[in-house]
């Protein structure tokens, strides 16, 4: 009994000094990003430029159906089926119907300022460090910030979790599939038809 109590007083120490060592690791890291770059978001951005944008083209370049860019993505994680990181450079607006996805999200703001409409037309903006994380059913759609009629191009970290759903498009009248929403082979955004 007394062996058990001891080993989970250890384990309880242990855990403490581990949450002290991760506290002081971020402090110094804090520090350094204050100094060096102004905070931690833009130290991020800074060497994500240097080892992954200026290296390489983007992995993905997803079109609106206009044929207009709207978003570059970098793997900054070799693809794979249970957690991905990738870096999105937003150059142009989500299609303004709000979407879920295929998997649980967490995102970081590193660079420019984003609003994000909710299905029922509520909003909020996002800026440089905050971070969000959505379940996979979370309905949202993004809009960058224009200035003088150019839209303001944002920067950020995306982490995924593994595909649990089939995602879509969350209508007026009900969900749609995105396969029925718009055809990828041809760029044809069908929109939601008979449930607008
Ligand atoms: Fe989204």
């Amino acid at each position: 009994m007394f062996d058990l109590i001891f080993g989970l007083i250890g384990f309880a120490w242990s855990l403490l000094w581990l949450a002290l060592y991760l506290l002081g690791a971020y402090a110094l890291l804090a520090v350094y990003a204050k100094i060096f770059h102004g905070n931690i978001a833009r130290m991020v951005f800074h060497y994500l430029n240097k080892w992954v944008v200026d290296r390489r083209d983007p992995d993905l370049n997803i079109s609106h159906i206009n044929g207009g860019l709207y978003l570059r993505r970098w793997y900054v994680l070799p693809r794979n089926g249970f957690f991905n990181i990738y870096l999105h450079n937003f150059v142009g607006d989500d299609h303004p119907v709000a979407h879920d996805h295929p998997w649980w999200s967490l995102s970081y703001a590193l660079k420019g300022e984003m609003i994000e409409y909710q299905a029922d037309g509520d909003f909020n903006f996002i800026k440089e460090g905050d971070w969000r994380f959505r379940s996979a059913t979370y309905a949202h759609y993004l809009a960058l910030l224009s200035e003088d009629g150019v839209k303001q191009p944002a920067w950020t970290l995306f982490m995924t979790g593994p595909r649990l759903r089939r995602w879509g498009f969350h209508c007026p009248k009900g969900w749609m599939w995105w396969g029925d929403y718009m055809d990828v082979e041809t760029g044809v955004i069908h929109g939601c038809g008979e449930l607008s």
